[in-house]
């Protein structure tokens, strides 16, 4: 589990602190302040790679760069492994342009799932990624799988000893291997399917027959039933079926390659995960929102067994930000939230207490979102703000006042609440409404 995580002079804010919860951390704050930096710094300290240094077709997970080159930078944390925590600290070498740390084994005991932002995916496992420790002869293992989101789906190469070996055949001919041994995995897909469904009674994602797609195209390509267009091919699905499914199956590919890998080295199969996941309402209609968090949640029972899950999720989402409410709880779940603090604005990392908001309207006016209104329009809440202003005037002109009222109409529905309190100042101005 991470325990704690602090930059400093480190990426987009001169300083970042986080002292994530074992549960749920939600993270949210406007585009450009640091959310997928932060979770790409988890992943480092968690792994001790960079998605990007691990696979060049990588477009995001770049290695950390100082703020300001002239300072000293580093990256601080702290893991919870399996008897004790481990405090690491990593100080930026300006001439070798590289992180520099005490050569250790990362002390995660667990797995590290990523899931990017672009639909590609990193995973780190203790029984098959490990840096070589040579005074005791181990052979050198991978540093981490990183896919692209082609590679998800088609497979990944990688290079060791320079070599290009495959270590991993990607969904498509995996999933379809499974479904045709009517094995395990392709239970566990199916069971990973139905957990991330956005209904688990009448809208559930359920596996469907092998099928060829053309003549020319060898593959048998597994499918999804649907209520709506039958059986479609997994490759015609819509882009949040195929982010669903892509995230069933490194969970379901990495999890049961551990397991025989641990077997294989008399290791303890892992009891935990930790999950990164960026912008996790990504593809997903809002029904679909507002019940994604809570699979994610029970992941660890549905599919894992019993494993504890820490998950660190970003999120523009009022809807996935609301749908926590009923179960947010303060000793497991934790909200961070990036701002833009002081002058020069810089952005800053804030622990937020969890309120229930009730509404989605109501978290966009939250410090999740800091929107002025929750208003649909821009003009909408244009119209609101001006017409606040003239309600705090000492004296409007009438002028103003119907200004402002035509603004209004053209933008307010009739039903919204604010007409009781506009139409009684109007008539009071001696305006008609
Ligand atoms: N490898 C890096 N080293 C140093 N700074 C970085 C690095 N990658 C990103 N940044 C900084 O972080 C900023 C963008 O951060 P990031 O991509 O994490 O934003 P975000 O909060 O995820 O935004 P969005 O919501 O648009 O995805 C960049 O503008 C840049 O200043
Ligand atoms: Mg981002």
């Amino acid at each position: 589990m991470l325990e704690y995580l602090k930059l400093d002079n480190v990426g987009p804010a001169p300083r970042m602190e986080i002292t994530p919860s074992p549960r749920l951390n939600l993270l949210t704050g406007d585009n450009g302040l640091g959310k997928s930096f932060l979770l790409d710094t988890a992943w480092w300290v968690l792994t001790g790679h960079w998605p990007r240094d691990v696979n060049s077709g990588m477009t995001t997970g770049f290695p950390a760069r100082p703020v300001d080159p002239g300072k000293t930078a580093t990256i601080s944390s702290r893991i919870r492994g399996k008897t004790k925590s481990y405090e690491r600290k990593a100080t930026y070498s300006r001439s070798g342009e590289a992180w520099v740390k005490k050569r250790a084994r990362p002390g995660m005991p667990g797995l590290v799932v990523y899931a990017h932002a672009n639909g590609s995916f990193s995973v780190w496992d203790p029984a098959r990624n490990y840096w070589r420790d040579q005074e005791n002869g181990e052979e050198e293992r991978l540093s981490a799988y990183v896919f692209s989101e082609a590679e998800v789906w088609d497979g990944l190469w990688q290079e060791s000893n320079g070599r290009s070996v495959p270590v991993c055949n990607g969904l498509l001919l995996h999933w379809a291997h499974w479904i045709d041994a009517n094995n395990d995995n392709a239970r566990a897909m199916a069971t990973a399917l139905s957990a991330l469904s956005p209904n688990k009674e009448s809208e559930v994602i359920r596996p469907g027959p092998l099928l060829r797609l053309t003549i020319r195209d060898g593959r048998d390509i597994p499918s999804i039933e649907t209520s709506y267009a039958g059986v479609v091919p997994i490759l015609h699905a819509s882009a949040g079926i195929r982010r669903v499914c892509a995230l069933a199956y490194i969970l379901t590919w990495a999890w049961s390659e551990h397991r025989i890998a641990a077997e294989r080295r008399g290791d303890e199969i892992a009891s935990q995960i930790i999950m990164l996941f960026d912008e996790v309402e990504s593809h997903l209609h809002p029904r679909w929102q507002r019940t994604i968090l809570g699979a994610l949640r029970d992941l660890g029972d549905t599919l894992f067994g019993g494993v504890d899950i820490q998950l660190l999720a970003s999120t523009h989402s009022p809807l996935v930000m609301a749908s926590a409410e009923p179960w947010f709880d303060p000793d497991k779940d934790a909200w961070f939230d990036l701002d833009l603090e002081g002058n020069p604005p810089e952005a800053k990392l804030r622990p937020r207490p969890y309120t229930l908001h009730g509404t989605v309207g109501s978290w966009l006016t939250s410090k999740a979102f800091d929107l002025a209104t929750d208003r649909s329009s821009v003009q909408a809440e244009n119209a609101i703000l001006r017409a606040r202003k003239i309600l705090r005037e000492s004296n409007p002109s009438l002028d103003d006042v119907m200004d402002t009222h035509r603004e209004l109409r053209a933008a307010l529905p009739d039903v919204d609440a604010f007409w009781v309190r506009w139409n009684a100042f109007v008539e009071s101005r001696g305006g008609t409404p």
